[in-house]
């Protein structure tokens, strides 16, 4: 494996789990595998857990660690070929990919969508162009479209919990008072679509994912009756795909509540953090047994190590 853009770079998913629980059950296995390799960590946008679970991973295989938050500390970068660069940016990706691949052995970058212009946040020019013109691989640790750290970790997690071969999952839109980018959510639909899962997705009318991205998933837009049973229960907002980088609508009834969750089987809570509490989920939910969103967050270390090993025996 060169990179790890997005899911599509897992060859075996249960053969990717496996070796990602067991990793979780001696961390310091390959202590040795990373020594005198160096990770770049490149941050254009906020983070707790990927930051420091992708350090975590680094350490625990011998990596050393840099991390450089981009925005206000990196120069402004263009992306466009040919440009004259009289404006605003300051540097070109090609000088700056090819510079950093100079210093690090594996680079890693979050860079969100802008959710003003679909076309450009699905053209995922960050992370294309670091892909593109480093010399060393590059790890998605949330781009504008996809979150397959995260997407990892899940799969880990729900085959972790479920009591059954295919359990009931379900993706619920939740409220929020900003727009958030569809990276997380995406990622997820995709993800689930390779396990062994009873997947279905609710969401208000206006919120369909990418069709490219949902394709033959069942959509149920009464929330109530998606939750019917479910073993599973991943709660996430994001912005308008239709109505680009829009929140159409914010209705407080879509937040997940203890008489929600009564309607599933019993289901485990899930939520890829940060959340907002009692706009998302109640804090009953949250705080309940059946919450597993600090163990998922706790499986962010065991994706990012399973990544990173794969990547470092190929290289
Ligand atoms: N879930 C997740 O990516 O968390 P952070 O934004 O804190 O890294």
């Amino acid at each position: 494996m060169n990179n790890y853009f997005s899911i599509q770079d897992i060859d075996a998913l249960p053969i990717w789990v496996e070796e990602a629980i067991a990793i979780k059950k001696n961390p310091l296995s390959h202590k040795t595998l990373g020594k005198d390799k160096t990770i770049g960590l490149l941050f254009f946008n906020p983070s707790l857990r990927t930051r420091l679970s992708t350090q975590k991973a680094a350490l625990n295989l011998g990596m050393n660690v840099m991390v450089m938050n981009f925005t206000g500390e990196g120069w402004s970068l263009e992306y466009e070929d040919g440009t004259i660069m009289d404006q605003g940016n300051s540097e070109h990706v090609k000088e700056a990919a090819q510079v950093v691949s100079q210093y690090c052995d594996v680079l890693a970058i979050r860079a969100f969508a802008k959710l003003e212009d679909r076309d450009d946040d699905y053209s995922e020019k960050v992370l294309h162009g670091f892909i593109n013109h480093a010399s060393i691989p590059v790890i998605n640790m949330e781009s504008a479209t996809r979150h397959p750290l995260q997407a990892l970790t899940d799969a880990i997690t729900i085959s972790e919990y479920k009591k059954t071969d295919k359990p009931k999952v379900v993706l619920s839109w939740a409220p929020h008072p900003k727009a958030l980018p569809q990276a997380v959510a995406n990622s997820f639909v995709e993800m689930m679509q390779r396990m062994d899962a009873d997947f279905v997705i609710t969401h208000p009318v206006g919120f369909e994912l990418a069709s490219q991205i949902t394709k033959q998933v069942p959509i149920d837009y009464n929330q109530e009756n998606a939750l019917k049973d479910a073993d599973f229960v991943y709660v996430k907002n994001w912005s308008s795909y239709q109505d680009y980088g829009k929140v159409i609508d914010n209705d407080p009834f879509w937040k997940i509540t203890s008489e929600k969750m009564k309607l599933t089987n019993d289901a485990k809570f899930m939520h890829c953090l940060p959340v907002r509490r009692n706009v998302v989920v109640d804090d009953a939910v949250l705080d309940s047994k059946n919450s597993i969103v600090i163990e998922q967050a706790n499986n962010r270390t065991y994706a990012a190590q399973l990544v990173l090993k794969k990547i470092l025996e190929k290289s």
